[in-house]
């Protein structure tokens, strides 16, 4: 990895094995974008790479240059409005209403490693060999903001890790009303946009269409990322598939409002901006102040998707998951709340971690209605302390009840929100967010704790510091069940307002930085009514999150498959629960529930004491199976085979890996049983060709040893027989079925 700048030609041209990013100062001191893709040589001078062309009706820079237009010049942090009228990177309002800026290169910084950004999560680096960092400092003359572009380019894999930011080194206030943490403009528009989008209990489904002359966005302003969209699109190559061919994701390690959008322009080339969402947004900088974007990551690929993915997966695992559960397997836990809802005792969830414990679960979690007067969801909330008509002991005794079971204990908290009839509301009822004059709405009967101020940040810390040094929790699930409304701080000035979603953001931040530090060994999930908060920024802090309320094997087929396209299996947050299901009441068979759930950190949604025994037998085979290949199967490479967004989506597939490749876990879905079923075959990926392997298929052994090559290029035979209905106790086949390939390597 390497990254050089050409003094004669102003050029710069960061690159590693598999990635080339070049960009120039341009004729008016802006910065250029040259190009971005697979590696290429180097050369002193890539200047042919910025096309010069006059065209009608355009406006150009310089009276005597009309092929020197901005709308016409791919650049890397773009402003509107000075021959450029697409839509700006950046944008700055004076005390005198003009909106324009005028960013012109100054000086660079080559650095080793990667710096921190304040306040912020990003990725890291744990060597300083491990990437380089170029810091391009631009100033506008007028104002005297200065802007720094951080690029950091990592030795191993296509990624760029791109952020901006600014102070203000004039004399006069001015507001950053847009900062976009990334800007590309790519030379052509020939792609497909993919997006991972739904709602609550169906969240990141797939999505694709081709771009075309406009604009295609998606984007968050309800204050958390949202379980409609996510912080992540991809470009691809309309041929791309899985293994072969170009694709661009562009990820933002952000919680809050976001925009993604690309927009192609006239000459069919593209710009993405990726960022903070403008709407709504000012960030009033005073003379000495700065201001740090989120970072933006992008990861290229000529190897198609599947490449891309694994790529986004072992950066995020390894290096933005952090501290002490990064590495480690996830223990595999029992979570009360589909199991009693708000309605349990403390002798109840004995009983249901004692089963538990018979099962070989790891870790018993306590969900929500354990503290003040939250015996249902209309009361209670924010009031951190333990329900003693529920917890005669406190959390301290059922804490030690567990643990005496052998079990580790886990605690559910909502720390951003409060009900109106709670202890913390009636003493602090201008701690919430909401705007003068106005009405302030509820959801889920609840109010938005102001969290961009510091005293209600320090007053929640100091109720979950304390139980956590108290008792001995060992997990946290951390929920966020409704997004913002009536977005306004009684603590911020007028011209201040436009700063209160991301202040908020950074007030979550600070407090999962204080917990997490302060208590390094608790596992941290993150949770928002599902996954409405899934995205890079929690993955800093809680290494996994709870990726939907929807726990229906089937449904999960797709929002697990749709959260793999970013997200590593160690991140993903899967359970099994009850039929029916309490989402879709559909009835799926207890192996088919395990199958799916295996792919993420796996666990138990419900009350063991009520499975029959024969099923409690089942579950005891599922927890030795899953503690023997869960290494493999979170951390390993993960491969998809068959996408349940493709035709009729009937069948699923995908596969893990081990580095070495010795060792596979390959996961087969289906959701409905057709008659006269066809005969089925699945190309595996990421196979030694030369080892040879040996399958068990469900426990067990295939006849036979299959070498990878075989695999890979002829296939797996997957065709059902009337053996395996057999042994499943099956008249024929059936629907939501499911089975579990395990490859080993001979040696
Ligand atoms: C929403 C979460 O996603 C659920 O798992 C559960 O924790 C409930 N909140 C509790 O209120």
């Amino acid at each position: 990895m390497s990254i050089l700048f050409n003094e004669a030609t102003q050029t710069f041209h960061l690159f590693n094995k598999e990635i080339s990013y070049l960009m120039t100062v341009l004729p008016n001191g802006h910065l250029g974008q040259l190009y971005f893709g697979r590696k290429i040589h180097h050369k002193e001078d890539f200047s042919y790479l910025m096309e010069r062309v006059h065209r009608s009706m355009t406006a150009y820079v310089y009276d005597n240059d009309c092929s020197f237009s901005l709308e016409l010049t791919r650049q890397e942090y773009a402003g509107y409005g000075t021959t450029d009228f697409r839509h700006p990177a950046v944008e700055i309002r004076q005390q005198n209403g003009s909106a324009l800026s005028d960013f012109v290169y100054e000086s660079h910084q080559i650095t080793a490693g990667k710096p921190k950004l304040p306040g912020l999560p990003a990725t890291y680096t744990e060597e300083p060999s491990e990437a380089e960092t170029l810091i391009v400092r631009l100033r506008d003359p007028l104002t005297g903001v200065v802007l720094e572009l951080l690029y950091t380019i990592f030795s191993e894999g296509g990624v760029l890790a791109r952020s901006a930011r600014f102070r203000n080194e004039g004399a006069e206030s001015v507001w950053l009303t847009r900062a976009m943490s990334l800007c590309l403009d790519l030379p052509d528009c020939g792609y497909e946009w993919l997006q991972f989008s739904g709602a609550w209990a169906r969240e990141r489904h797939l999505k694709v269409r081709r771009l075309e002359q406009g604009i295609q966005a998606v984007d968050s302003i309800r204050g958390n990322s949202s379980h409609e969209q996510n912080p992540f699109i991809v470009l691809k190559r309309p041929g791309t598939d899985e293994e072969q061919g170009e694709a661009i994701g562009f990820s933002l390690i952000y919680s809050g409002n976001f925009l993604a959008q690309a927009q192609v322009d006239t000459q069919d080339t593209t710009r993405v901006l990726l960022g903070i969402h403008p709407f709504g947004f000012s960030w009033k900088l005073e003379p000495g102040a700065s201001f740090q974007t989120p970072e933006a990551v992008m990861v290229y690929s000529h190897e198609g998707l599947g490449k891309m993915s694994r790529t986004f997966h072992q950066l995020y695992r390894k290096r933005l998951a952090r501290g002490y559960w990064r590495d480690r397997e996830r223990p595999i836990l029992n979570n009360n709340w589909e199991a009693t809802y708000f309605d349990f005792t403390e002798d109840r969830l004995v009983e249901i971690a004692g089963k538990a414990k018979e099962c070989g679960v790891e870790l018993f979690v306590l969900d929500d209605g354990w503290f003040g007067a939250r015996r249902n969801d209309h009361a209670g909330l924010g009031d951190w302390v333990a329900a003693k008509e529920l917890l005669p002991g406190g959390i301290k005794g059922l804490a030690e009840k567990i643990e005496a079971l052998g079990l580790k204990f886990g605690l559910w908290f909502e720390p951003e929100m409060v009900n109106a009839d709670a202890d913390l509301y009636r003493a602090h009822s201008d701690w919430i967010l909401k705007t003068p004059g106005r009405r302030a709405s509820l959801g889920r009967h609840q109010h938005v704790l102001d969290f961009s101020r510091q005293e209600v940040v320090d007053a929640v810390y100091g109720m979950m510091a304390k139980i956590l040094s108290e008792a001995k929790v060992s997990y946290v699930k951390w929920d966020m069940n409704r997004s913002i409304t009536e977005c306004y701080s009684a603590a911020l000035p007028a011209d201040r307002q436009g700063e209160v979603f991301h202040r908020y953001i950074l007030g979550v931040y600070d407090l999962y930085e204080r917990l997490t530090s302060e208590f390094p060994k608790v596992l941290f999930e993150s949770c928002a009514s599902g996954g409405g908060r899934f995205d890079p920024g929690l993955l800093y802090y809680a290494p996994q999150g709870w990726a939907s309320d929807d726990t229906d094997a089937v449904e999960r087929l797709k929002i697990q498959y749709g959260t793999s396209f970013c997200y590593p299996v160690s991140s993903i947050g899967s359970h099994v629960s009850v039929v029916p299901n309490h989402q879709v009441f559909r009835e799926t068979p207890l192996h088919t529930r395990a199958n799916a759930a295996y792919f993420g950190t796996f666990g138990y949604e419900l009350d063991l004491n009520k499975l029959t025994e024969e099923e409690q037998q089942q579950v005891k085979a599922q927890i030795r199976f899953m503690k023997q290949y869960r290494k493999l199967i979170q951390f390993g490479d993960f491969y998809r085979l068959k996408s349940p967004f493709d035709g009729d989506g009937n069948v699923t597939a995908w596969m893990v890996v081990s580095e070495d490749r010795r060792e596979a876990v390959l996961g087969w879905y289906r959701v409905l049983y057709h008659a006269n079923q066809p005969l089925g075959r699945l190309r595996l990926k990421g196979l030694d060709e030369a080892l040879c392997y040996r399958i068990t298929e469900d426990g067990r052994e295939r006849t036979g040893r299959y070498y990878g090559d075989e695999l890979m290029y002829a296939g797996l035979i997957t065709t059902e027989g009337v053996s395996r209905e057999a042994a499943l106790g099956q008249k024929a086949g059936c629907d939501f079925d499911s089975r579990i390939f395990v490859l080993r390597a001979e040696s």
